[in-house]
């Protein structure tokens, strides 16, 4: 359905009754249900296959609706005043009275905030009244959607609704920030760049405890699986591969798509999984991945991609 006024109304209907809405964000596109109930939460992990220790990230329009939920240390509050509405979730401990319930936290007692920046998003949001548990509309392991055609593709038929609310800007996940310890830590890099978020802070951020842990379950090795095999840090195209561009080094060819010809990784975040996802549609054995810098949102992308060449489990 479109994202005007009419489809709004339904989604946040659907929503209110315990169903299933993928709508667009400024990321990617959500899966979205009523975060407070544990009945409609189940559905997105149903829907997802998605392994139920792996908590969600709670949607709401303000700071003062997380604050309802979270409890914010001074450097969370600085990185919300910041970076909200904006692709940045902060892991906090859970607040009293707190509405979000058990089955979208994954029994924990920390709880993953957002405000999106997205009229979409927000407009459902507003019109369901209650926070939205929402992680991104793909099956677990999948490659992430960035249209509505992309949601489609994995859920068409089995969920309430999905609005078209047109390609996602950014193309990227959130970063994800734990702000549990005086030192706010990044649990998963994201549509804003560590040097920003460091910027604000003052001082670095730290890395997760226990690298291999399930702190942050999303953080798996294979995650962003295609199906074809993925070839990082490619210095040329072999023949038969088709190739995923960064700056123009692989020449034109036809089953060569560039992020971005003038090397920009803005550019090439709001095309990453958009050109990921067509590439292999065409069913090549082999995609060879140009070099991406790791700076900015190179990061992300490199993250994205290492976890995509990662062998499947
Ligand atoms: O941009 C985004 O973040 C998108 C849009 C839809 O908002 N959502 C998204 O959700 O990427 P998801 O579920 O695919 O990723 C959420 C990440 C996962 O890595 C999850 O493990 C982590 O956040 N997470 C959620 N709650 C957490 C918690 N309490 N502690 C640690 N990590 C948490
Ligand atoms: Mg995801």
């Amino acid at each position: 359905m479109a994202a005007d006024a009419a489809g709004i109304a339904e989604a946040a209907r659907i929503l209110r009754r315990g169903g299933l809405v993928a709508l667009p964000t400024e990321t990617v596109y959500g899966l979205a249900a009523d975060a407070a109930s544990d009945a409609a939460v189940v559905r997105i992990y149903a829907a997802k296959a998605r392994p139920s220790f792996n908590p969600l990230i709670a949607h709401v329009t303000s700071l003062e609706a997380a604050l309802r939920q979270g409890i914010f240390s001074a450097g969370a509050l600085r990185l919300a005043e910041a970076f909200w509405p904006g692709p940045l979730t902060l892991v906090v401990p859970l607040a009293p009275g707190a509405t979000v319930c058990a089955a979208a936290r994954a029994g924990q007692q920390t709880i993953a905030l957002r405000v999106p920046a997205h009229p979409v998003a927000l407009a459902v949001i507003s019109a369901a009244g209650r926070p939205l548990a929402a992680p991104s509309a793909n099956r677990s392991g999948r490659v992430s959607p960035v249209t509505a055609a992309h949601v489609a593709r994995d859920f068409a038929g089995e969920i309430d609704l999905i609005l078209e609310g047109g390609r996602c800007p950014v193309g990227l996940e959130s970063t994800v920030v734990e702000c549990l310890e005086a030192h706010p830590r990044m649990l998963r890099p994201g549509g804003i760049a560590r040097t920003d978020i460091e910027a604000v802070l003052g001082h670095a951020l730290g890395e997760p405890a226990g690298a291999g842990s399930v702190r942050s379950p999303g953080m798996s090795r294979s995650h962003y699986a295609p199906r074809a095999t993925l070839r990082l840090e490619a210095a040329t195209r072999g023949d038969g591969e088709a190739g995923l561009d960064f700056g123009g080094i692989f020449g034109k060819g036809k089953n060569v798509l560039d992020l971005s010809p003038r090397r920009d990784l803005v550019e090439a975040a709001a095309n990453f999984f958009c050109f990921l996802r067509e590439l292999d549609a065409r069913e090549p054995a082999c995609i060879a991945v140009a070099p991406v810098p790791h700076e900015g949102l190179g990061e992300a992308i490199n993250d994205r991609l290492f976890r995509a060449a990662a062998p499947q489990s």
